[in-house]
């Protein structure tokens, strides 16, 4: 059995936030924001434009793509750290949207790991034969927690959605397409160096925080930084060892897009090329668990991917979370 990715899709909200839009927020320049980061401009939703319309959109796209009906869905994944709600999940928010019928549907929270985290689960689900097809989703809304007084934070984070149907095949073929290798891991001792202290059940927001700082992204960037470039690149090197896959095989990486010096950083030690490095940082910014699904299905739609490529998916976020994921096209 393999579980095999019949379709990407993708989803980005219409209003843009340039650089030239930050240099009158706060005290940055172009010229900082793209040395260190590489980001140009970034999405962000406008009144009314909900994650789950996000993800509602990239789901269709994909499902579009397989050619397979929502009411052939058995399950509904979506990582994201911002819901729509509390309660229910935005998972099943976007099962009622697309009318899946027959789905389950439930959220991960991994931050920007939080796709790859999705994607390991339906592959795991597949594999073991409860369930054919599952789309996963990885989708945020950044803006909605992001302090836009905080020029160390607010100019990394956009809006956006990216989505793939999985499908199980019955095959004997060893070297068909398929989710080959996934590899997670986490360390919650460090969940203060990106975090949102306050809000959850623990420090609920009342009427004398509710100005706080403390309820938007508040990250240690630097120190981020540096334990992101090891834990990325230790995660890629056990998926690929489970499969026996060395890094010069492998024909794209496609790596959460954080910040150009991070995926640099990454592909260096990896000894991959930066011509097989998949980069649209500088369109979106950082869009946690949305940005390798959006990368992904932007270098399928350019028809980038070829049958019998081997791309390797990596990330890296809040909780901390990390991980990789290895897959045959
Ligand atoms: N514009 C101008 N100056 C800024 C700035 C901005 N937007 N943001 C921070 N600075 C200033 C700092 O205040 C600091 O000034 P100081 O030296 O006077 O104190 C200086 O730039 C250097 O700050 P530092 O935090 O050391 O910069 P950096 O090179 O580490 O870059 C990040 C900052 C956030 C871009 C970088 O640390 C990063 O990308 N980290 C990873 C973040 C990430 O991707 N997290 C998501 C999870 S994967």
């Amino acid at each position: 059995m393999n579980a095999v990715i019949r379709g990407t899709g993708a989803c980005t909200p219409e209003k843009v936030l340039t650089n030239a839009d930050f240099e009158k927020m706060v005290d940055t320049s172009d010229d900082w924001i793209v040395s260190r980061t590489g980001i140009k401009e970034r999405r962000v939703v406008s009144s009314g434009e909900s994650n789950s319309d996000l993800c509602f959109k990239a789901g269709q796209n994909a499902l579009e793509m397989a050619n397979i009906s929502a009411e052939d869905l058995d399950m509904i994944i979506v990582g994201t750290v911002t819901p729509d709600y509390y309660l229910p999940s935005t998972a099943a928010l976007v099962q009622d949207k697309l009318k899946a019928l027959n789905s389950a549907a439930f959220d991960v929270v991994a931050a920007c790991a939080g796709f790859l985290h999705g994607l390991s689960i339906a592959r795991g689900f597949i594999l073991n034969g409860n369930v054919k097809r599952v789309l996963v989703i990885g989708s945020e809304v950044l803006s909605r927690i992001t302090d836009y007084t905080d020029r160390s934070t607010c100019v990394l984070f956009g809006d956006g959605a990216g989505a793939v149907v999985v499908e199980a095949e019955e095959t004997g073929d060893q070297n068909g397409s398929g989710l080959l290798s996934s590899y997670l891991r986490a360390d919650g001792s460090k969940k203060e160096l990106l975090w949102i202290p306050i809000g959850g059940s623990t420090n609920p927001i009342t009427p004398h925080n509710v100005e706080a700082r403390e309820r938007y992204i508040m990250m240690s960037g630097n120190e981020i930084y540096k334990l992101a470039v090891r834990a990325m690149c230790d995660a890629a090197l056990r998926a690929l060892d489970q499969v026996g896959i060395n890094t010069e095989q492998i024909s794209w990486l496609i790596p959460h897009q954080a910040n150009i010096r991070i995926i640099e950083g990454v592909a260096r030690r990896l000894k991959i090329p930066d011509r097989k490095v998949y980069l649209n940082i500088e369109k979106y910014g950082n869009t946690s668990a949305a940005s390798v699904p959006i990368a992904l299905d932007e270098a399928n739609r350019k028809g980038m991917l070829k049958k019998g490529d081997y791309i390797l998916m990596v990330a890296f976020g809040g909780g901390l979370t990390w991980g990789a994921s290895l897959v045959r096209w």
